[in-house]
């Protein structure tokens, strides 16, 4: 009898659902499972007909969205006159990561069970949801769920692997040293392989916070020499960045990677998704500086497989209990709170000597950074406004982020790759109210400027930064735009002599808010950073709305629900 399947998708915008994916499916391969782990959309929809045991893990990002990486599976999904007994021969279980701070919580995740159901799958195992603002963490409730999983699937498993057993590379690659030439890798000028990406020239990469100020914003411009550039307000830009060479070649060193570094590379096996396209010269290097998120927080997949790798038993044993689901602690004290990175690990355990063709089965894929547009469409133009993210850990490193240190090194004339992705968001012509703090100033700049070109003015701009003269992001345009009644400005400033924030500003304004929204039909559009700030922006339009109508929390709450079903509550927040 040959050894029971299990196909294990994931759709993920960030990581977190792919790599519980990929620690199922480690999992089923020591439970002797054939096992397949994809993302939804790198998954061939023929041989869904094939499968018998489907586990389904996916975000929901956007605002109710599934992931970019499970649009197309979900397209099929939702085809029109698919038999309802489609799927009646699979057993299926989902696992959803979501975050009750979006009023969409696990939405993604619900309309994926639904529609298998619909489609006469059968559940296998009980689904399950995490969210992000308890306690347990993502974590927490995978745990649960994986063990009343793997209770079941083991009923399924004739012969358990030994775990110090260790198995072949998912997603091998072979460097081709012997008939090839060394490759140069271009590091500046990326030729991934995804055709449908545009090819930028930076036109601006300026700083736009004073000199003396912590934080470095930049105004970057990004120019179509082809004049074809096609987006609205709300619309993102994906950039595809690189890890710093020097940080590459120091892992290069440090595993004496140097003789095989440079030669043409070949995968062995299904290739992971890579969302802008491998690098055309693929070789160890450019896969290492293009490709793989060396500088990422090592998770419990990388445990998993790295501790087959030392050839100390002390440092074996360490890297074997970071792997483990019941020590997700000591991991979290390890590498989550001090924001150790999987190049740092890979440094600090001296004995840890990778083979080379396990770096994909190790180290996740760099993930393509998304920003809101500032500018008013273009054909020729689009502009970002970027915060550079740069902080020292709790044990005093500096770190950068992954993207914006790329980004804070492009120059005017550098060429780079990148993508448009349209918004659903649809703004009507009528009065509109805008929260922006920070760099939720982004999209609403672009918004503004072509409500400006449009003629229509009746725009409320509730800005919020910490100094007036640091970082007032744009305040120049603001301030003249509201000289000259363009729109009204209401700023907060939180480190300046009279100090508030974006919802005491709006607070204060209560009467006119409540009339805007109440009497006038008015939109409400909330940008900028995700946790704190949009459940206090929320809870302030509830107040406001409770004060003036005398209702009660739960009719004010139904209330803004309604404004956003409408599409005249939108909140993007990241
Ligand atoms: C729809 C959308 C629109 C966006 N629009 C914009 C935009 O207009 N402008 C913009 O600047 N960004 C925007 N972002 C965020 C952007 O995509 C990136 O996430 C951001 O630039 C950081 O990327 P990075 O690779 O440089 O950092 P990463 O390498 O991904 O590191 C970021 C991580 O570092 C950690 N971190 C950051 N600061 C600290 C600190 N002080 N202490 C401890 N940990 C810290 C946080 O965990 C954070 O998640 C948007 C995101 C989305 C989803
Ligand atoms: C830009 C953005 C939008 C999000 N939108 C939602 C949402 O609408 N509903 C929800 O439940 N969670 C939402 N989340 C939370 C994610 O689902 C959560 O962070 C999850 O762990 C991400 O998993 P992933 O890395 O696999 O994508 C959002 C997160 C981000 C960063």
């Amino acid at each position: 009898m040959g050894h029971p399947s299990i196909t294990i998708l994931y759709g993920s915008e960030t990581g977190n659902s792919q790599e519980f994916a990929q620690v199922l499916g480690r999992k089923c391969l020591y439970l002797s499972l054939n096992t397949v782990v994809s993302s939804l959309d790198n998954f061939d929809l023929k041989r869904l007909l094939d499968v018998k045991l489907l586990v389904v893990i996916c975000s929901t990002t956007g605002q109710g969205d599934i992931p970019r990486n499970g649009k197309k599976f979900w397209k099929f999904m939702l085809k029109k006159g698919l038999p309802s007994d489609l799927l009646s021969h699979l057993s299926f279980t989902t696992f959803g990561l979501g975050d009750s701070s979006y009023a969409k919580f696990n939405y993604a995740i619900r309309k994926i069970h639904k529609r298998l159901i619909q489609l006469g799958a059968h559940e296998f195992s009980d689904r399950a949801e995490s969210d992000e603002q308890s306690p347990e963490g993502n974590e927490g409730y995978y745990a649960e769920w994986e063990r009343r999983l793997l209770e079941k699937i083991k009923k399924l498993s004739h012969h358990e692997i030994d775990p110090n057993t260790l198995l072949p590379p998912m997603n091998g690659i072979v460097p081709q040293t012997s008939k090839f030439k060394k490759i140069t890798d271009n590091v500046k000028e990326v030729a991934l392989t995804r055709s449908d990406l545009i090819t930028g020239i930076i036109g601006a990469n300026e700083r736009i916070t004073s000199p003396d100020h912590f934080q470095d914003v930049r105004r970057l411009v990004i120019k179509d020499p082809s004049n074809s550039l096609e987006y609205k307000p709300g619309d993102t830009v994906a950039l595809y960045p690189s890890n710093d060479p020097k940080d590459v070649e120091s892992l290069i060193e440090d595993q004496d990677w140097q003789n095989i570094a440079d030669f043409p590379l070949i995968i062995d096996g299904p290739t992971p998704t890579i969302e802008g396209g491998l690098v055309k010269k693929l070789t160890l290097r450019s896969l290492l500086t293009h490709h793989l998120d060396i500088m990422s927080i090592p998770r419990r997949s990388f445990f998993m497989i790295a501790h087959h790798f030392s050839t100390d038993e002390r440092e074996r044993e360490k890297l074997y209990e970071f792997s483990l689901i019941e020590n997700i602690d000591a991991l979290y004290d390890y590498a989550n709170r001090p924001r150790r990175s999987i190049l740092e690990t890979i440094l600090e355990f001296h004995s840890l000597h990778i083979p080379v063709q396990y770096v994909f089965d190790l180290i996740p894929t760099i993930k393509p950074r998304l920003f809101s547009i500032s500018s008013n469409p273009s054909p020729s133009t689009v502009e970002l406004t970027v915060a550079i993210v740069e902080y020292r850990t709790i044990i005093k490193r500096l770190r950068k982020g992954v993207c914006t240190r790329w980004v804070k090194e492009l120059e005017e004339n550098d060429r780079i790759k990148f993508s448009i992705h349209p918004n659903n968001v649809k703004f009507s012509s009528g009065p509109l109210i805008m929260v922006a703090p920070g760099t939720g100033i982004a999209p609403v700049k672009s918004i503004i400027e072509q409500r400006l070109e449009l003629g229509l003015q009746d725009m409320y701009l509730f800005t919020g930064n910490r100094f007036h003269d640091k970082d007032f992001l744009y305040g120049d345009l603001w301030e003249s735009l509201a000289s000259k009644s363009q729109l009204q400005l209401f700023p907060s400033f939180s480190r300046d002599e009279k100090k508030s924030y974006v919802q005491d500003t709006l607070y204060a304004q209560s009467n006119l808010i409540f009339d805007l929204i109440y009497n006038k039909n008015a939109t409400f559009y909330l940008c900028g950073s995700s946790g704190k700030m949009p459940i206090q922006v929320r809870i302030t339009i509830e107040t406001i709305l409770e004060d003036h109508l005398g209702i009660s929390n739960e009719e004010s709450k139904s209330l803004c629900l309604e404004l956003e079903n409408k599409g005249r509550y939108i909140q993007e927040t990241w």
